[in-house]
């Protein structure tokens, strides 16, 4: 049965005509063939409708549209590159809900070399970020397998982490100054350039993170870094899962905490990676247990950083806790390696059925809650596979699940709830969190209940109450139901 369009009221046909006149016919989307994509969530769980798509071109453009739409009660859904895990940026199937795309606000607004900061609008796209950045001489240090389409504006609001937070932190550590648009339409200017300011609350971590439900990011100023000259790369093979932490506790050591990235893989998923992604290709000859990619960061292209990982290697290899490693001899080379770690993510899809977690324990507990998850869900399961990779310099694993061999896909995810819970059950008894990087958007919502207190709910929803009084900031959203 074909489901009937909404049909908007009076008064939402009238707030849409005014924001429409307002953005001009650049700044509107609403035929179906070019929204599709946008109404589909990147893990192609969720699938929603909406009244169209306001693409504003400025500031300005926010505000109007959000006054317009407080007005007039219309529910807003933010949205940036549309890469996000959790369901945050699709809308719901009723069809009422007005989608916020900032792709157009793409602007990199100043750039201060000497100050280390640049102010861009969020409709950027991470990877040209980057690039701006490096032409300064900079290291903008945010990095994640989606940066060719994600945009910073996402990436604050959900507070992304990605590959090199070992050493420079999540987006909220990369951030000194936002500029907000608020539900009722008025623009909060935070844009500081100031490593120092303790004048008070510091609201902008109320919107980092916030996930499109408080208010609408429209610019920020970013931290910079100094460039690293050098890179130094190695893949290896590791003993077992107890050495990933003996080892990075060595290398952030040896390098003088230059450690940029600090990735676990398990050998099978490098197998996967190169019989299902083009252009992947596992280096080694032997299928090993655990391996980890480390990269390390240096000031010169005098090879001291290769030198500090080729004699922390040497000694590893001494102790039994390495047992094969790839350096790689060139730019195209290291490029090759990270393309491996990236190609593990599609590989899983292409593999079957997945249930995908991103939970967090202390970086100590790691090998002991893969262990403990291993066996709950191979109770649960038998068959089951495991593939559990990611940031594990951060304690940050994406304890990913396929399905046996032989089971239906349909009845592998009909017990998706079951297993996550117990998943995160084992996070939870190690003082984890359930989400370490991706958010809660929509598919964590009702799990936040079971890892926040009474206190900690109380207080997210008085902030939501005080922010967005109407509750029309992606609802549904982020924070569960009362
Ligand atoms: P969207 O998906 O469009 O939105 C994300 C959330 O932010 C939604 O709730 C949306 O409503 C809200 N939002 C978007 N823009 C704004 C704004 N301007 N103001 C207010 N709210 C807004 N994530 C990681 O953390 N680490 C990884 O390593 C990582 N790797 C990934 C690899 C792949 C292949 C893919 C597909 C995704 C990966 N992600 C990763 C997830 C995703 O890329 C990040 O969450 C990213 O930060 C989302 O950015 P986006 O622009 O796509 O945001
Ligand atoms: C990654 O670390 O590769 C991603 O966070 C995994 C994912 O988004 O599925
Ligand atoms: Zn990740």
């Amino acid at each position: 049965m074909t489901e009937m369009p909404y049909t908007p009221t009076d008064v939402e046909r009238d707030a849409l005509s005014r924001i429409r006149t307002c953005l001009g016919p650049k700044g509107w989307v609403d035929d179906a063939e070019t929204l599709t994509p946008w109404l589909i969530d990147s893990r192609r769980v969720y699938e929603g409708r909406c009244l169209g798509m306001a693409r504003p071109a400025n500031t300005q453009e926010v505000a109007e549209i959000l006054a317009i739409a407080y007005k007039a009660g219309l529910q807003i859904v933010p949205q940036g590159g549309n890469t996000g895990r959790v369901g945050g940026a699709t809308p719901d199937t009723t069809g009422r809900q007005l989608l916020l795309n900032l792709g157009r606000m793409n602007s990199v607004r100043d750039v201060d070399a000497a100050n280390y900061t640049m102010t861009v609008e969020a409709g950027c796209i991470l990877k040209d970020l980057q690039g701006v950045a490096e032409q300064a001489d900079r290291l903008f240090p945010l990095s994640l397998g989606a940066e060719g389409s994600c945009q910073i504006g996402g990436n604050l609001a959900s507070n992304a982490g990605g590959i090199n937070v070992v050493r420079y932190g999540n987006a909220r550590d990369l951030v000194l100054g936002l500029e907000v648009v608020l539900p009722d339409g008025r623009i909060w200017s935070g844009l500081r350039r100031l490593r120092k300011d303790n004048t008070g609350y510091d609201l902008k971590q109320i919107f980092l993170g916030s996930e499109g439900t408080l208010g609408i990011i429209t610019a920020a100023v970013l931290k910079l870094f100094p460039l690293p000259k050098e890179r130094a790369t190695a893949l290896v093979a590791i003993a077992d899962l107890d050495t990933a932490v003996t080892l990075l506790e060595r290398a952030r050591s040896a390098s003088g905490d230059a450690l940029m990235s600090f990735e676990l893989m398990p050998g099978f998923a490098l197998d996967w990676a190169e019989k299902y992604v083009e252009g992947a290709k596992q280096p080694f000859d032997t299928t090993y247990d655990w391996t980890i990619l480390m990269e390390i960061g240096g000031p010169r292209t005098d090879g001291a950083a290769r030198i500090a990982l080729e004699s922390l290697l040497e000694s590893a290899f001494e102790d039994g806790l390495v047992i094969d490693a790839v350096l790689p001899q060139s730019e195209d080379q290291r490029a090759q390696i990270w393309f491996l770690r990236e190609a593990i993510v599609e590989a899983q899809v292409r593999e079957g059925a997945q249930v995908k977690h991103d939970v967090s324990v202390p970086v100590s507990q790691v090998p002991r809650f893969i262990r403990e998850a291993n066996a709950a869900v191979e109770e649960m399961m038998p068959g089951i596979r495991p593939y559990p990779f990611g940031h594990v310099g951060d304690g940050n694993i994406h304890y990913n699940l396929s399905q046996p061999i032989d089971m239906p896909a349909r009845e592998f995810l009909g017990r998706y709830a079951e297993l996550q819970h117990r998943v995160h059950d084992v996070a939870l008894s190690l003082d984890g969190s359930i989400s370490a990087e991706h958010g809660i958007g929509r598919s964590k919502r009702d799990e936040l209940l079971r890892c926040k207190s009474a206190v900690e709910l109380d207080m997210m929803r008085s902030l939501k109450t005080l922010f967005d009084p109407k509750g029309l900031m992606n609802p549904g959203k982020t924070i569960p139901d009362a």
